[in-house]
């Protein structure tokens, strides 16, 4: 057993209230667990018994809940979160939650992108040095102290001298692993900032890894052909240093970004141990016609060793999936030949690795972002978010049918995190039929529930027809994985009008789900403002984290 799912099991029971999750080593996303056995259940969380009435499709700018559940606004973007002043970023995404001390918690949200546009005040879209470190501070991630209140709830405490920033302007983060001081990252062991904050993870010693996705769209990437952003203007930096899973250590506020996981639209990080003890990480990268990785440690994680297990993040093996025969292809210059012929070698590999991918033969997906660890079987969840027709369309797999994505699941041979061979099937497919579209951030409850949050583009408008005259907002649905109800997909929630959802997750006593809500009014254009969420009014919409609970 690891220590930090320890220390949280404890923690869970001190919190009282948590017969679920002192019986769950589930309550967060893809613990380590697979064959970590459950004792059985006591109660059930939030949404166990799926005892609630489905929500229709709304095109309302509103939070939907089924009847008898509500929702609580926690965070909003700028909230004031210390007394220096730093304010909570822009759209939120990952969020997770670790135990800290008997009485406190840590919270830590991601923060992907900025709408400057949508900020008070208004923006008349010219680009100034203030408007640039705006852009980037207000990305990244924000660790906030939790505390129970006078109703025993979990909430933020703010502002506090213990909540602090990690951002994309001024955060100083080592370049770890084999691309750290080499020309594919121009000499450089230190990076300044992260930004494009999307999916993340949390490794089994208990530190938080945050995903750098659309890196391009703020640093520019000539392999891709997309130019920095203004705001990139007043703060060149090099594309190379972006793109990485970054581990915290929220204690130390030490950083780093690990270059063995490989450089990409990272949308997320799933843990595993192989049967031998090694670390596996599992990682999507979001972007039609891309693939899906698995890193693999060379040493074996030791949970007395605690966080210098980070070590193990530094030194291993980079995978990338070909689906159609079921193999993991090393991305090792040495056993994966036409790689050295290309010029790659193991630091290269780190900083190109789509273009090394795609050398070793790894299948192009349906952008695969996020990946869990289902807690009993192990399997591999990915979400297959869309296939977007015209790029590598030769090259589409039959088994991408739907427009609307789906639901993969991969099964490693033998049940073996570290296997080299492995099963793929769909299991659920999306569209009309099965009420799934565009799935983006899963995660499971303790009975073994997944929670699907659906990511497709709020332009163009519902009037025009598409997927939101289908399907209305974005929304969240819950879809068990194990016995008569498996694959059904049951509509729980739905987001304010141009909104998504973002990370559900189950609350330290499993009472409350808590889902970031992304960029209400993503659909407004320069005369119209589609939402005023949350606040309502005359105010401007805002991304913001919510507790739904029973009433
Ligand atoms: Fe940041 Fe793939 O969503
Ligand atoms: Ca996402
Ligand atoms: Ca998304």
């Amino acid at each position: 057993m690891i220590p930090l799912a320890h220390s949280r099991r404890q923690f869970l029971q001190f919190t009282g209230a948590a017969a679920v999750v002192a019986a769950g080593h589930r309550l967060v996303p893809a613990w380590f667990n697979a064959r970590a056995a459950a004792p059985a259940a006591k109660a059930l969380s939030l949404l166990g018994n799926l005892d609630f009435g489905a929500v229709a499709i709304s095109h309302a700018d509103a939070l939907t809940v089924p009847a008898g559940f509500k929702a609580e606004v926690l965070l909003r973007r700028g909230d004031v979160l210390n007394p220096q002043g730093e304010r909570y970023g822009d759209h939120n995404d990952y969020l997770t939650w670790l135990p800290r001390d008997e009485r406190t918690a840590w919270l830590w949200c991601n923060h992907e992108n900025v709408q400057l546009e949508l900020f008070e005040g208004g923006w008349d879209g010219r680009w100034t040095e203030a408007r640039a470190a705006e852009f980037l501070r207000m990305q990244g991630g924000s660790a906030i102290r939790l505390e129970r209140d006078g109703a025993g709830r979990w909430r933020p405490v703010l502002p506090h001298a213990d909540n602090f920033r990690a951002d994309g302007l001024t955060t100083k983060i080592a370049l770890g692993g084999p691309a750290a001081g080499t020309s594919w990252v121009k000499g450089a062991r230190e990076a300044i900032g992260t930004t494009s904050n999307c999916g993340g993870g949390l490794t089994p010693w208990g530190t938080v890894c945050t995903a750098e996705e659309n890196y391009q769209e703020t640093w520019g990437d000539p392999e891709m052909g997309v130019a920095p952003s203004p705001a990139a203007g007043f703060f060149p930096r090099p594309s190379e240093h972006y793109g990485y899973i970054v581990e915290l250590d929220l204690a130390t506020r030490a950083a780093v970004k690990h270059t063995a996981l490989g450089r990409f639209a990272h949308e997320n990080v799933a843990f595993n141990t192989a049967r031998d003890g090694r670390l596996v990480a599992y990682m999507g990268d979001d972007r039609n016609g891309e693939c899906l990785y698995k890193f693999v440690s060379d040493e074996k994680y030791e949970p007395a060793a605690g966080a210098a297990n980070r070590r193990l993040l530094e030194r291993g093996t980079l995978f990338a999936a070909d689906t159609e025969k079921g193999r993991w292809l090393p991305l090792d210059p040495t056993q994966t030949p036409a790689l050295a012929r290309a010029g790659f070698d193991r630091a290269r590999v780190c900083v190109h690795t789509r273009a090394a991918a795609k050398l070793a033969g790894a299948t192009p997906l349906a952008r695969p972002e996020d990946v869990e660890v289902h807690p009993s079987s192990g399997e591999v969840y990915v979400a297959l978010t869309a296939w977007q027709p015209g790029a590598n369309d030769a090259k589409r797999p039959a088994y991408f049918k739907e427009a609307a994505g789906a639901i993969g699941a991969l099964r490693e041979a033998g049940g073996d995190a570290g296997a080299r061979e492995f099963e793929f099937r769909i299991f659920v497919p999306g569209g009309a039929e099965t009420g799934l579209a565009w799935p983006d951030n899963l995660a499971f409850t303790p009975e073994q529930h997944l929670l699907v949050t659906t990511d497709f583009s709020v332009k163009p408008r519902p009037e025009a027809g598409g997927t939101q005259a289908a399907f209305g907002n974005n929304f969240l649905v819950v879809v068990p994985t194990a016995g008569p109800q498996a694959g059904q997909v049951k509509r729980f929630a739905v987001a304010p009008r141009g909104a998504e959802f973002c990370s559900p997750t189950l609350s330290p006593d499993g009472g409350e789900l808590w889902v970031n809500v992304q960029h209400p009014g993503g659909d407004s254009t320069a005369t119209e403002l589609t939402s005023r969420w949350p606040d309502g009014g005359t105010s401007m919409p805002r991304s913001a984290l919510v507790a739904i609970r029973r009433t």
